[in-house]
């Protein structure tokens, strides 16, 4: 009954609904098609109700749909596969889930909301409902292993290239895939592989931008580390826009990486770039490295300068 309802409202394009009406063509008494209204109005839809004409459709909440991102999506494979869910535990285990099942390259899975996200270095990924995107797609790179953090830095590449065009914000890259906003988080990117002798089987690349989320949906321990768009730019964003152009975006660069190796990716890193240039202090797994990170290798790592002026080459590290 909701659903029809919801197609009656939406069918008379914001012209009032009697109650009468509604109540007669669904078959329920009117104080039914009350209860209904209530829910819609609490699921986030503006319903205005005026006592002698009925009810009218003013607005529907930001829900992303298949149909619509598929319709919106200019490109040949990414996204085309598309698994849509209202609440996951987190995107990563359901892709390479299909991943391992066979799923084509391009293969997304997005949620409305993760109860389980994951971020890097074991830590959780705040993901509530509606408010981001919440996604994780296959990849299947026939690229020797050494190469995976080529494609973590032309993810976060692609992805500030998309979000910079649609935002018109300065946003920055923090090595190897922040993306920030005036020193605040706004996305994060994780990438999980899996390989075989010595190549990459496939590559799940999770991908989190929060896109919508206001200043009460952080916990006070993120408050002065992470921002959403919407809070940056003072306005909000259509999600299914931010999802096509990203998508796009990455198609692109993967397609280029393929054809002309890492070069141009580098360039495009690095012209994005927030941490070069200036003294940081890293935690890599083999201890703590001082110096000036200088640019990227042609394998991806971070290239930097110590204070005894030797060049060091850091793959995984933290910026303390
Ligand atoms: C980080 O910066 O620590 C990486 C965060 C990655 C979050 C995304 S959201 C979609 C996908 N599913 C997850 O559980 N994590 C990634």
């Amino acid at each position: 009954m909701r659903e029809r309802l919801l197609e009656m409202l939406a069918e008379r394009e914001g012209e009032f609904v009697s109650g009468e009406e509604a109540s007669r063509r669904l078959g329920v008494s009117r104080t039914a098609v009350w209860k209904q209204i209530r829910r819609l109005a609490e699921e986030g839809y503006t319903i205005e109700a005026c006592r002698n004409r009925g009810y009218r459709l003013a607005g529907a909440p930001d829900r992303l749909t298949a149909t619509g991102l598929l319709s919106r999506l200019g490109t040949k494979a990414f996204g085309r596969s598309l698994h849509l869910y209202d609440e996951v535990g987190s995107t990563q285990d359901i892709a390479k889930r299909l991943a391992e099942e066979g799923a084509p390259e391009g293969t997304l899975v997005i949620a409305e909301r993760q109860t389980s996200g994951r971020g890097r270095m074991g830590r959780t990924w705040l993901s509530p409902k509606g408010k981001g995107l919440w996604m994780s797609l296959v990849l299947r790179p026939d690229v020797p292993i050494l190469c995976t953090p080529q494609l973590t830095l032309l993810t976060a590449a692609a992805l500030c290239r998309s979000l910079r065009r649609q935002t018109g914000l300065d946003i920055g890259i923090k090595w190897p895939n922040d993306l920030l906003v005036d020193g605040r988080k706004i996305s994060g990117i994780l990438l999980e592989s899996s390989a075989e002798e010595e190549r990459l089987r496939h590559v799940v690349a999770g991908i989190g931008i929060s896109v919508n989320l206001e200043p009460d949906d952080y916990p006070p321990e993120l408050e002065a580390k992470a921002v959403s768009l919407r809070m940056a730019a003072g306005r909000p964003f259509d999600r299914t826009e931010t999802a096509a152009l990203f998508l796009e975006s990455l198609e692109e660069l993967y397609n280029l990486y393929r054809e002309d190796g890492f070069g141009p990716i580098r360039l495009l890193w690095e012209a994005w770039s927030v941490s070069l240039g200036k003294p940081a202090v890293l935690k890599t797994p083999g201890g703590i490295v001082e110096g000036v990170p200088l640019g990227l290798t042609e394998h991806g790592a971070l290239r930097v300068r110590t204070a005894d002026g030797s060049l060091t080459d850091i793959f995984s590290a933290e910026f303390a």
